[in-house]
């Protein structure tokens, strides 16, 4: 059974502390991550995507705590962080296998999910030109449809929706609550989200408290 626990964790930056004693267990299905700008939602989630480690506390995977159970973690996540510097002269096609490669996940079998999830959420015809020529739209779902290969267990996305018009938002919607079906989906918006309902849990980061909302 897919499991992702936080206990007692802390992190700051120098003299600031941005989590203070966070404890959560995150079900399967979607959490939604809310709060004020620099409340720590993004730090929270390079946390749970092992991207930094937390200065006080435990994270456990299917009951094994990091970092021993980092690496079968990081072999099943999903990681689309809010801001990524993408490497300009890859088609998006060429990153996507990179990343694939990275994996380890079977090239030509990326390759046709990558084709349509690009499908899903209107990139597809874009995937055999050069990064640099994208727009922040079309590189906010190029992150998203990275972090989805590979139907990963535990999927992190910061902001996925962000810049996005509504229609495109809802479209990767359909594909976050597909996914939450079957694995644990934490992700941050901004905004009083449309897939709020949809939610197992909506928490909200304020004051380096985890408080649930909903
Ligand atoms: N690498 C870092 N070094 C120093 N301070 C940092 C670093 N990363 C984040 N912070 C600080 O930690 C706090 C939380 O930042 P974080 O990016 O997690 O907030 P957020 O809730 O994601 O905000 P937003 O809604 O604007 O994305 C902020 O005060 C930020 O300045
Ligand atoms: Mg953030």
């Amino acid at each position: 059974m897919t499991s992702l626990e936080l206990s007692g964790i802390s992190k700051r930056y120098g003299a600031k502390s941005v989590l203070a004693d966070v404890s959560h267990r995150f079900e399967p299905g979607l959490t939604l991550l809310t709060g004020p700008s620099g409340a720590g939602k993004s730090t929270l989630l390079r946390l749970i995507g092992t991207a930094e480690k937390p200065g006080k506390g435990v994270i456990s995977w299917d009951g094994a705590a990091l970092p021993g159970g980092r690496a079968a973690l990081r072999r099943t996540l999903g990681y689309a962080p809010q801001a990524v510097e993408l490497p300009e002269d890859l088609t998006a096609r060429e990153f996507a296998l990179h990343i694939a490669a990275l994996k380890g996940l079977d090239a030509k079998a990326a390759d046709t999910q990558f084709g349509a999830i690009t499908d899903a959420i209107g990139l597809h015809a874009d995937i055999n030109n050069r990064i640099a020529s994208f727009s922040g739209g079309m590189r906010r779902r190029l992150v998203f449809a990275q972090a989805l290969l590979g139907q990963p267990r535990l999927l992190a996305l910061d902001e996925p929706t962000a810049e996005l018009d509504r229609e495109t938002a809802r479209k990767l919607g359909t594909l976050i609550l597909q996914r939450a079906s079957e694995a644990i989906v934490v992700m941050t918006t901004h905004l009083a989200d449309e897939l709020a309902p949809h939610a197992t849990a909506v928490l909200r980061v304020e004051n380096g408290a985890l408080v649930r909302t909903a």
